[in-house]
């Protein structure tokens, strides 16, 4: 899959033509949450009615403090504003209402250790951990509209700070317990937090994440707003407790009330940050509003996940994305459903791991990545097969395209044939899932995310903006109408929110930065980023992101990255570097390359870890001196060359760069 960035032009001559449609069960559909006839009047509905249809939805689907008169306010668009008179609070809606309905002994969350720990978490205890820890962060000072960044491995604790932070009306920004010392100290300083919560450690196929050393050392600069740091006592690694800014969780809980009565906020108030990688050398800071949020990712969870009752709901993101905001901590727990966590590796201690939970927890609905899905696809069919998979009933992906082969994989073998396969698309930015099958009513495609749901109007543009006719040419994914759980803004940086989602198409559509095509039937097809980002086993990595960090080493004068298709992770991640004083071909070069790979780890995530770094004595340039990324990421793939590299201030350069004088490593 190929998307020319340079020009815009989107090319799926590469993608595969599948022919492969599979019909909805008759059980299935039979008692399907929401029913063929259902749907269609949704959709007709919000064609014909757009904000009444908005309007209903969020009076039945949200209990409000104080009803909303305004559906929504364009008046600063795009900076949309949704039911903006109306209060509520997102942690009532996702605890209080539950225990009401009297899901007070249901399990909220079934938790997982690496070591094979389980825990249960009541609606109700989960209420009350969630209750002292909100009292906790208010005895610390901490206020409506102020933020707190958590730091945590995947524990219950982490979905208590979350929420507690949602009850007080506190602006949390989680961090990836993935990320290093610098990305977390970058995130802290940009959000102004006055709180981080962290943990001693984080455990990982068989290892501890040391997260407070990491944490201590991300303070040690630019981080003079943090005040306290609150430190869960989880992997029993020894820490360095600084006197007077840190406190243990469990000593500064222990004499707090279970009780606090949920902070009332307007529907507009930024319930949460989250970092996520764009063009630039810097993330930004994605705000998403309380109420449109919870809306889409509440409605999403009965419309893509069927979600009922006995449901147990298992989504395997961290909550340091997106995906574990929206279908870890809220939209399961704001439908009263039962979620489980896992913390560690998903082949930890062994490939059976992600089956073996399936069949201890009797999961119902699996909810994973493609990038996941391939990596236990090739330790072979046996595996599985050792595991009672018969509780599932639906499975889910998300992040980046998902392979015909994987899906096929992922129906035959996990799913055993009877399970639906939502392949759903969405983004940070999008808050909750726009296009996806619903499943019992949409006919399945490996490899396309079918239809958009009901009140999201999605389009493919060329690049002078008109729609493209015609099956099966590509375009940019637009989003053609505001939908309620879009991100606000980027956290003081409102021009670049404009900028990068809406200035493309002069402000009437949101821009996805995916390219996209439609088949005849109108299913979306979506090829992949058209901008500077890549998708590395389904996390959002920016080019430049990655450039800034190598260029910080002082042996490197110069980088540009770019992705090339990688087996499992879908794409991997190749740097040409021009380094200073070491010639390239020579045996030093060698050490530098693996020094650099590690560089970048430190400096980012092992996430972001090129995966070969080629080293040359200049970039190709045109003769203005733009890096020809167009060029780079031909050679990458090791395509033919189609670029007239005539206009090249150093053609010479192209052999090099290819690896033809690279020593052998
Ligand atoms: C990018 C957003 C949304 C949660 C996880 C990622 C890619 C996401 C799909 C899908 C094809 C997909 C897109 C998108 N993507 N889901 N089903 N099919 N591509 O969130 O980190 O904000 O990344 O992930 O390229 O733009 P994110």
């Amino acid at each position: 899959m190929t998307s020319n960035r340079e020009s815009g032009e989107v090319d799926i001559s590469a993608v595969l033509h599948e022919q492969r449609r599979f019909e909805p069960q008759a059980q299935f559909a039979a008692r399907a949450r929401l029913q063929a006839a259902q749907l269609a009047a949704l959709h007709e509905r919000a064609g014909k009615d757009y904000l009444g249809f908005w309007r209903e939805l969020a009076l039945s689907q949200l209990n409000w403090h104080r009803s909303f008169s305004v559906t929504l306010d364009d008046s600063q668009a795009p900076n949309y504003r949704w039911f903006c008179d109306g209060e509520l609070n997102v942690s009532h809606e996702c605890l209080d209402v539950q225990i009401i309905a009297g899901r007070g002994e249901k399990a909220a969350i079934r938790f997982e250790a690496e070591t094979g720990e389980v825990r249960r978490l009541s609606y109700r205890q989960l209420h009350a951990d969630v209750c002292r820890m909100a009292n906790a962060l208010k005895s610390l000072g901490v206020q409506m509209g102020d933020r707190v960044v958590i730091y945590l491995p995947l524990v219950p604790e982490a979905i208590v700070a979350m929420q507690a932070c949602a009850r007080i009306g506190a602006i949390h920004s989680v961090v990836f317990g993935g990320f290093s010392a610098l990305s977390l100290r970058e995130r802290i300083a940009d959000a102004g937090a006055c709180v981080l919560i962290t943990a001693d450690g984080g455990r990982r196929g068989g290892e501890i994440v040391q997260l407070k050393a990491a944490a201590d050392s991300a303070l040690a600069e630019r981080c003079e707003s943090v005040r306290n740091v609150i430190v869960l006592r989880h992997a029993g690694n020894p820490v360095d407790m600084h006197e007077g800014r840190d406190c243990w969780w469990h000593e500064l809980c222990a004499h707090q009330s279970p009780r606090c009565e949920p902070q009332w906020v307007p529907a507009e108030h930024p319930l949460f940050l989250l970092h996520t990688s764009g063009s630039t050398g810097r993330p930004k800071g994605i705000q998403h509003a309380s109420a449109g949020y919870l809306l889409n990712v509440k409605l999403s969870c009965q419309w893509v996940f069927d979600l009922r009752e006995d449901d147990v709901f298992w989504c395997t993101a961290d909550v340091g994305w997106v995906t574990g905001h929206s279908y870890v901590c809220y939209g399961p727990l704001a439908n009263g459903a039962t979620v489980v966590i896992y913390e560690g590796a998903p082949t930890y201690p062994d490939g059976g791991r992600f089956w073996k939970i399936c069949q201890d927890h009797g999961v119902t609905i699996l909810y994973t990545a493609p990038t996941a899905i391939r990596a236990l696809m090739r330790l072979g069919d046996a595996i599985p097969a050792r595991y009672d998979l018969s509780s599932l009933r639906l499975l889910g992906s998300v992040g980046e395209p998902i392979n015909p082969e994987a899906w096929m994989w992922y129906h035959r073998v996990i799913g055993r044939g009877r399970c639906p396969i939502v392949d759903t698309w969405w983004q940070t930015e999008t808050g909750a899932i726009l296009i996806s099958p619903v499943p019992g009513v949409t006919a399945t495609k490996p490899g396309s995310c079918t239809l958009p749901l009901p009140g999201i109007f999605a389009d493919i543009l060329d690049e002078r903006g008109e729609p493209v006719t015609g099956p099966e040419i590509g375009g940019y994914l637009v989003i053609t109408r505001p939908w309620p759980s879009l991100a606000r803004t980027i956290w003081g940086d409102n021009q670049r929110y404009i900028d990068t989602y809406w200035r493309k198409f002069g402000g009437r559509c949101y821009l996805a930065g995916d390219g996209a095509y439609r088949d005849a039937e109108g299913y979306f097809w979506i090829v992949g980023r058209i901008d500077d980002v890549l998708n590395v086993a389904g996390h959002r990595l920016g080019t430049m992101e990655i450039e800034s960090a190598l260029v910080a080493h002082a042996r490197v004068a110069e980088a540009a990255v770019v992705g090339r298709p990688h087996e499992i992770k879908g794409e991997g991640i190749l740097a040409f570097v021009v380094c200073r004083g070491a010639r390239p071909g020579t045996a030093e070069v060698v050490t530098l390359a693996e020094e650099l790979r590690g560089w970048v780890a430190a400096q980012l995530s092992p996430i972001a870890r090129p995966d070969e770094i080629r080293f040359a004595d200049a970039l190709p340039k045109t003769r203005s001196g733009k890096i020809m990324r167009r060029l780079l990421r031909a050679i990458a793939r090791g395509e033919p060359l189609s670029q007239d590299v005539s206009t090249l201030e150093n053609p010479a350069i192209v052999a090099q760069l290819r690896g033809d004088q690279q020593p052998s490593a």
